[in-house]
Order: C-alpha cells, then structure tokens, then sequence
C-alpha cells in the first residue's frame, strides 16, 4: 500500500520556451517521485486537455498556474492519507477527483504529472528501475528494446509549414542496440547538415523536434534528400536505413481536401500518393497519412500500403480506447502511436497499449514536440516492450536525456533491439 502524503508542483518551461507542469509526490515511509509532462503542437482535436491560463498577459496566455493550481488543491487535498494498492487504483481516484470527459476541469497536464509523479515514488518504494515498474503494470517482461525513428528532416507545424508533411524520420534497421543505432543516426544528421548547408546555404538551425527545416520545394525532394544523406553517409537505404514519415495530414486538410503543396488532392489522391512514395522509396511506417476524421477512407489506406508499411494512427486514435476500438473495427490501421499524455493518466495509456497489442498492432511510443529534460518515456518505452521509440532527433538535451537513458537501460539489461516486423526491411548483408 501506498499513502500519499503530499503533493508539490510548480510551473517549468518546455523545450520550446512555454510554460509546462512540474510535480512531486510524497509518500508515508519517506519516498517520493517526480516528473514532468511535456505538450503537443501537432496536436489531435480528441486529446485530453491541457489546462492553460488564457491569460494574455503572461505566456501569451499559456501560462500553468491553474493546472499547478490543480495539483496542490483539489488533487492533494482528494489524495492525502489515502492508500492506493496500485497504479490503477491511483489513477482512477484522479479520474474521479477530475470527473470531465476530456480532464479540462484539473487539465490533464496536471493529472498526468500527478499520475508519472506517484508512478516514480511507487518504483522507488519498490526499490525497481522506472522501467520494471512500468512493464509490471502491464504485465509485460520486456525481451527486446525499442528500435528508434530519427527525425532528420521536418516540415509542418514543427517547422512553420515550408514542407507540408510533418516528419521524416530515420529508422536504423540493420543496428543491433541502440548504441549502435544513435552512431548510425548522428552520422547521418551530420551529412544531412552537410547537405543542407550545401544545397540550401542553410546553417544548422533545428525545427522543434530536432530535425533540420531546410526549404524544401516538395514532400518528395525531403524524403530523396533523406534517401541521400543516408547513402552519402556509407548507408544502404533500405536496407541499413530504413524511412518513416509522419504526414501529420489533419493539418493540411479542409473541406477542400489535402493541400499537398500546390496540389490539392481527394483522400483517394492522398492515398495514391501515399503509395507511389511506399514503392519509390524504402517507407516502413506511414503516421496518420489520413485526416483524424477521414475515418472511412483509412481501411483504404490500411489496404492499399498496410503490407508494406506500418500504417500509424497518431491524431487519428490520440491514445484513445473508444478510437483505437473503433480502428480496429474498421480495419483503419494496424499500428498505434502511443503518447501519455493524450490521455492523460498511465493506466488509461496501458489499457489503449493492451488493446492496440490485443489486435496484434505494432506500437510506437513517443514523445512530444515540447519536451523537457525529464527522462520517464525512455523507461515508459522499454517497460511497456514498444516496438518502436520516437523520441525526435539526435541534437538538444530533451531529446537526449531519453536516448541517454535508453543506454544506461541497454547498459544494465544486454537486452537486443527489437526486429522491424514482417519483410518490410531487407536483411542487411553483414560484413
Ligand atoms: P506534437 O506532435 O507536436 O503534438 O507533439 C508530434 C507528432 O505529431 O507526432
Ligand atoms: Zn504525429
């Protein structure tokens, strides 16, 4: 049994200089844990809330004093001296202490860094790794390591919109480990930097995630600029190095249709397009390449590519049980993109994850656009045996404090790289 005994929290800043939540959870016996939430840009319209100030004056609105407010009101005063046997005893108090559909009444950055908070303070009274803690709690012996998707290039609402589609991302395939997989991915940044500086007279400036935002003139000249860096870098595309793309389509779309740079395509079009760069190029994992509402044209999607290529519902399913059921019904994908704080508590993220497993679906784990140097999804994506880890590119210390902690897993656990599913990567010819 756990009795929480207090809860702390302030205000931090994210990886993008706006204001995020901070929280600290005390247990009786003298432990506790803390964490931090990160915050979307690209976000989903069906996520759970985040509260926000509104007032204009401070953060241009986007202040957390409510949330924190949250957490050192209603939450602790609903969670002091009670004895929770659970993770999910714990979290359905917040969700009850909330009692809002979508968490907007304590915002679910609050609930969320409450839930990560007594998550860490539970491990530590265990005396279990974060990540132990995590793959007990879903039920999970955890027999390989996630394989990294590598931001390299980015476009959309991460890079100002230069590019539509969002994020290509580089997927060391052929890498035994992931110390392995991060010299094949900081090689190739570096030549794409080279690149960039080369064909665009581009210095080495980041887009949200890490990648670089040179203007490319089209989605296909960014992904061709990828195929390139990685050969230029001693790579086989495709074999070594694999590509996925987040299209982040929702983002792009209107009543119109799908505004792919100067085109405007039908979800058939997209769908078409889509295809075309899955057979052109060596695409293994295609996130939401349809709209978050184009709900009847993504079984198409699923059939068209879905041997091919991991078709991965992002804003479409926001970690969402009532969507990935009804994705599953739909044959509307077969891989989930799983982001806490979509959700907003732990075990309404693992419940999403067993359903997303129960339909045989690979998952990704991923991070946000505005991180912190908080370390909790490395351990999220290890303990919950993720297929995949995204966690943006290879530059700046919110990204890294996940890689590094994923070595220091790796370092203490032997445990190998995961194996990208199916033949959708062709065995590498080892010298
Ligand atoms: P985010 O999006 O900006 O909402 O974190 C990242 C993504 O679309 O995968
Ligand atoms: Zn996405």
């Amino acid at each position: 049994m756990f009795v929480v005994e207090r809860l702390a929290a302030r205000e931090i800043l994210d990886s993008r200089g706006r204001p995020t939540v901070y929280a600290e959870c005390y247990l009786e016996g003298g432990v506790s844990g803390s964490a931090s939430v990160p915050s979307g840009a690209s976000t989903g319209a069906a996520e759970a809330v985040e509260l926000r100030d509104g007032d204009p004056r401070r953060y241009r609105g986007m202040g957390c004093r409510k949330a924190v407010g949250s957490i050192l009101g209603e939450l602790n005063d609903g969670l002091l001296g009670h004895a929770f046997d659970s993770q999910a005893t714990f979290d359905m108090r917040l969700i009850a202490l909330d009692a809002s559909p979508a968490k907007s009444r304590l915002g679910a950055n609050a609930i969320l860094a409450v839930s990560l908070a007594f998550a860490r303070a539970a491990a530590a009274a265990n005396n279990e790794e974060f990540w132990q803690y995590f793959a007990r709690m879903a039920g999970f012996a955890p027999s390989s390591l996630p394989r990294l998707t590598i931001n390299l290039f980015s476009g959309g609402k991460h890079a100002g919109q230069q590019v539509a589609i969002q994020d290509v991302l580089i997927v060391p395939a052929s890498s035994r480990s992931v110390d392995e997989s991060l010299v094949m991915s900081c090689e190739i940044y570096q030549v794409a930097a080279e690149i960039s500086l080369r064909r665009f007279g581009m210095r080495l400036l980041r887009a949200d995630e890490g990648g670089m935002a040179p203007p490319f003139r089209s989605a296909e000249e960014m992904i061709e600029t990828a195929i390139e860096a990685i050969e230029t870098a001693g790579y086989c595309a495709g074999q070594d190095v694999a590509l996925a793309i987040d299209v982040a389509s929702s983002h792009f779309c209107s009543q119109q249709g799908y505004q792919l740079g100067d085109r405007l395509l039908t979800s058939r079009g997209m769908i078409d397009r889509l295809k075309t760069w899955v057979d052109s190029y060596p695409l293994v994992s295609i996130e939401d390449g349809l709209a978050e509402d184009d709900w009847e044209n993504w079984p198409l999607l699923l059939s068209a590519i879905g041997s091919k290529a991991l078709i991965l519902g992002d804003d479409l399913l926001c970690t969402n049980e009532a969507r990935i059921n009804r994705a599953i019904k739909t044959s509307a994908c077969n891989a989930l993109l799983l982001k806490v704080n979509q959700v907003g508590t732990l075990t309404e993220g693992c419940r999403a994850l067993q359903l997303a497993r129960s339909a045989g679906w690979q998952v990704t784990v991923s991070v946000r656009s505005g991180e912190t140097e908080d370390n909790w999804a490395a351990d999220l994506a290890v303990g919950w045996a993720g297929d995949q880890f995204k966690n943006g590119s290879v530059t700046q210390s919110e990204r890294l404090a996940k890689y590094n902690r994923l070595l220091a897993i790796e370092a203490s656990t032997n445990l190998p790289t995961n194996v990208w599913p199916g033949n959708q990567i062709a065995e590498p010819v080892r010298s």
